[in-house]
């Protein structure tokens, strides 16, 4: 049964607006909201609106929550088989579509499209159908339906084949991989992926060089045009400023700021030591271990920076269910441990890192930034680009990766480094924390100003608008 029926406006993604934690001892749940640019951004409907946001239950909380019936309103959560999501978010999405489209394989040894493979692509397409059945028991006639990422690649045109008459938008919030790599797909899984998002009557992606990476794609595989007409649209999500500012300012943030300064300290003379800040939730594509060696590189090479620098590292949990996410984890903190053995002095510890998610001293770190590195390997846009010139008290001079969704708006005023050129990713440090402290500010200016030009709620108003005209 539609728990809201009749729905004009619908978003579907995996991971859902709210999460559930369960009190094994007392069977409690306690619900626990998320952030990100589409919380945000649908808070640009008038709630009256009635909009349904379908998602997936994903740990034992949101399935008891589900059980037991006691969801938000506006929030459909699926207790979709646990086999079944595992295969399909970890086997599927996290480990397959994931690495192609961030280039993340090491071709020798992988991928490999064996009978395992096919069988956990059968889970993904039967949790695409399960979230195309809910979301057309949900929709009102001719409502927009948006449907977000990866994880639901395979719902557009499943759901086009359920309600033809609904207005059906795509959006990446990855990049898209180039067509040769894509290709390294099974050429029915690769016509399936595309076909599916093309069910859609736009598809859209955070930058042009996504969108044309997938007009490539469906040349390649489905032959030249796009056969379904499907419009392809460009929304480059931009950091919310109002947002951050204020938040930004906050006791807690400014308690952490305080803990932050002490645990940096300061330089022979007592000038404070710069600071480097990187803050990334810690996925394989972020690049965080190349920039810790570009960090020790700097070392190395610029003594006059010993004592006087500390890099700040926020490396944050993610997708611990797989093994090379925890690998990667492990040797991020290993090379981090190494370069302190290596460097650090009684009063001077080279590299803070913190592994555990905390924003409020990610905003903290944000303010006394004097570098911001970014450096992935590839990046559908990095929103900690955006972010960090908006709220730096000082101004931040940013390293960018060429390689980032952001790259296309933020290169004029960032220092643009090749992700995989340690030794160029060096010498990109020590210019930024170089810089004379007038261009640093006039940089930081326009960062922010271009950081946050597309802001959520405009970003998802103008997605629901192209679905109008399309
Ligand atoms: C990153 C990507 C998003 C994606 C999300 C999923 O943030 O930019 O495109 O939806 O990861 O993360 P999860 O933790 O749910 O696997």
């Amino acid at each position: 049964m539609a728990s809201t029926p009749g729905a004009q406006i619908l978003v579907a993604s995996n991971r859902g607006p709210v999460s559930y934690t369960l009190d094994v001892a007392t069977g409690d749940l306690t619900a626990k909201r998320g952030g990100g640019g589409l919380v945000s951004g649908l808070s640009a409907i008038d709630p009256d609106a009635g909009a349904v946001w379908v998602c997936s239950a994903l740990g034992a909380g949101d399935r008891e929550a589900v059980r037991q019936g006691v969801g938000e309103p506006g929030v459909r959560m699926l207790d979709i088989p646990a086999d079944v999501h595992h295969d399909a978010y970890n086997g599927i999405a996290n480990s397959t579509l994931w690495f192609l489209h961030h280039m993340l394989y090491q071709t020798p040894l992988e991928p490999s499209f064996g009978a395992e493979f096919r069988a956990r692509w059968a889970a993904y397409e039967s949790y695409n159908r399960s979230f195309a059945e809910a979301l057309a028991e949900e929709a009102a006639d001719g409502a927009a339906v948006l449907i977000q990422d990866y994880h639901l690649a395979l719902a557009p045109r499943m759901l086009r084949e359920l309600r033809p008459d609904l207005r059906i938008g795509h959006f990446s919030h990855t990049p898209w991989a180039p067509v040769d790599y894509f290709r390294l797909l099974p050429d029915d899984i690769a016509a399936q992926l595309l076909s599916g998002i093309l069910g859609a009557d736009r598809a859209a992606f955070l930058t042009r060089r996504w969108a044309d990476a997938f007009t490539e794609c469906c040349h390649a595989v489905l032959g030249p045009g796009i056969p379904s007409g499907t419009r392809i649209g460009v929304h480059g999500l931009g950091a919310d400023a109002d947002f951050l500012r204020a938040r930004a300012h906050e006791a807690d943030v400014d308690e952490r700021m305080a803990a932050l300064r002490e645990q940096i300290g300061t330089a022979p003379g007592g000038t404070p030591r710069r600071t480097i800040v990187r803050v990334d939730r810690t996925e394989l594509s972020k690049n965080i271990v190349r920039g810790l060696l570009a960090y020790r590189q700097l070392l190395d090479d610029q003594p006059s920076w010993r004592g006087r620098v500390v890099n700040v590292a926020f490396a944050y949990p993610s997708r611990q269910d797989l093994a090379v996410y925890r690998e990667y984890t492990a040797e991020v903190q290993r090379v981090a441990h190494e370069i302190n053995e290596q460097y650090g002095t009684p009063g001077w510890t080279p590299v803070l890192l913190h592994v555990k998610d905390d924003f409020a001293r990610s905003l903290a770190a944000y303010r006394l930034a004097d570098v911001a590195l970014v450096n992935p390997i590839r990046d559908g846009m990095n929103l900690v680009a955006k972010e960090m010139p908006v709220v730096s008290d000082e101004g931040c001079v940013l390293v960018l990766s060429r390689e980032a969704g952001a790259y296309e708006e933020l290169s004029d005023d960032a220092i643009v480094v090749n992700p995989y050129d340690v030794s160029g990713t060096a010498a990109a440090l020590h210019q930024a924390l170089s810089m004379p402290a007038d261009e640093r500010a006039e940089r930081t200016k326009r960062l922010a100003a271009a950081g946050t030009a597309l802001p959520p709620t405009q970003w998802f108003l103008d997605q629901l608008r192209g679905l109008e005209s399309a």
